[in-house]
């Protein structure tokens, strides 16, 4: 049994309540770690609710750069977008966070690790295969899969108990944010049909109507740059989010599948992170060879199905990272996004690495391609055909009626 328990704690109603009941019901000492992933928040407040609350010990991480550069920046250059869409926003936050909270379990001699994720969801997913991959010694507690609180009654176990909280019974939206974007989820979505209210989206609300470029450099793969001013990852995603996000660009609405077997109604904004996105992807068009960007193109997805599933430490992952690391040697450039309320698209994008030819490509004067090649290159690609629509009839519709 556990004696000494870190708890993934953000301060909100869940793992408020997890604080005092793992304190009473499981009888161990709690020690609160909160992880700053770049969602803004007062974590003195945070840190002080905590031990209030009866916490031993509470600490704030601050990962905003580690998780720009060692999560997000990965995902950006998988350009991964879980069922195509989803950019995996609270996917790659999990990760971090449990290193930090198995780091904690150590520095402070904890034999457990806790989260405050319900037992439907992907995160508790995510927090529990990756803290078995990075401490298989830990016991895991899942509190709120035991306790079965609905929300009036972690209110009203609040109240009992002095745990200082703001909840209200009424409560919109699940959200969690992060630097790389947003999810909302609960409330009147619940209907898949129903549109999302106004009120859900924070980070994509039209502020801006002089439509505007923004130039994004990027380093073997690697953003460092916004309209030729040198930037770690981090800024660069926060300032795309300011830049971006004022046009109303980056909102997804979508039924994904989660991992525990349900469909579920998800809206996200994302406006940075789908603006890197669409950026990287061109400049890889232009600095790929065609067989490793086709070959890279097929492992995306899968890439993307494992960070989503809580594999982020897994041999496979590795594997598909060390391929992804090298496929992004040349991806060094620049490419630039147009923005106008609602849309955001490429317009250009150079590199000293780029595999596009001038020469190669042109119709006019300058052409080097040797068109002669092409006549004996066509006719031995198509030979098989010929021989198939001379000797087997070619097409069935055009085959004599048996
Ligand atoms: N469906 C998304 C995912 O599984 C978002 C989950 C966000 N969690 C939340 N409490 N709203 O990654």
């Amino acid at each position: 049994m556990a004696k000494r328990v870190v708890l993934a704690y953000s301060g909100g109603l869940d793992t408020s309540v997890a604080v005092k009941w793992l304190q009473r019901e499981m009888g161990v000492e709690v020690i609160c770690v909160a992880a700053d992933v770049g969602q803004g928040g007062d974590w003195e407040a945070i840190k002080d609710r905590a031990l209030a609350t009866g916490a031993v010990e509470a600490v704030v991480v601050d990962c905003t750069e580690e998780f720009a550069s060692d999560f997000a920046v990965p995902a950006l250059k998988a350009n991964a977008r879980y069922e195509g869409k989803y950019p995996l926003v609270s996917a790659l936050s999990r990760p971090v966070i449990v290193k930090h909270l198995v780091a904690a379990a150590r520095r402070f001699g904890a034999d457990a690790v806790a989260h405050g994720c319900t037992g439907k969801g992907n995160d508790q997913v995510r927090f529990e295969v990756g803290i078995r991959a990075l401490a298989p010694d830990l016991e895991i507690l899942a509190p709120v899969r035991h306790w079965g609180l609905t929300r009036e009654d972690a209110i009203e176990y609040a109240a009992r108990h002095d745990i200082p909280i703001s909840a209200t019974k009424e409560k919109l939206y699940s959200i969690d944010d992060n630097l790389w974007g947003r999810a909302i989820e609960c409330g009147p979505m619940e209907d898949p049909w129903a549109t999302p209210p106004e009120g859900v989206w924070s980070m994509t609300k039209v502020t801006a109507d002089v439509p505007r470029d923004v130039v994004i450099g990027f380093e073997q793969g690697v953003p460092v740059m916004v309209d030729g001013a040198p930037l770690t990852p981090a800024k660069v995603i926060a300032r795309m989010n300011e830049v971006v996000g004022a046009y109303g660009f980056g909102r997804l609405d979508m039924v994904e599948n989660r991992r525990v077997g349900i469909k579920s109604r998800e809206t996200y904004e994302a406006p940075g992170a789908l603006a890197l996105l669409l950026a990287h992807s061109d400049l890889e068009d232009l600095t790929l060879e065609r067989d490793l960007h086709h070959e890279k193109a097929r492992l995306e997805p899968r890439w993307s199905e494992l960070v989503y599933d809580g594999m982020w430490f897994s041999p496979l992952k590795a594997a598909l990272d060390a391929f992804i690391d090298e496929s992004q040697r040349f991806v060094t450039g620049e490419v630039r996004l147009h923005l106008e309320p609602g849309r955001c698209f490429v317009t250009g994008r150079r590199s000293d690495w780029s595999l596009y030819d001038y020469g190669l490509a042109t119709y006019d004067a300058a052409d080097t391609f040797d068109h002669e090649q092409a006549g004996g290159f066509v006719k031995l690609w198509g030979l098989g055909i010929e021989t198939w629509s001379s000797r087997q009839g070619g097409p069935v519709e055009l085959a004599p009626p048996t």
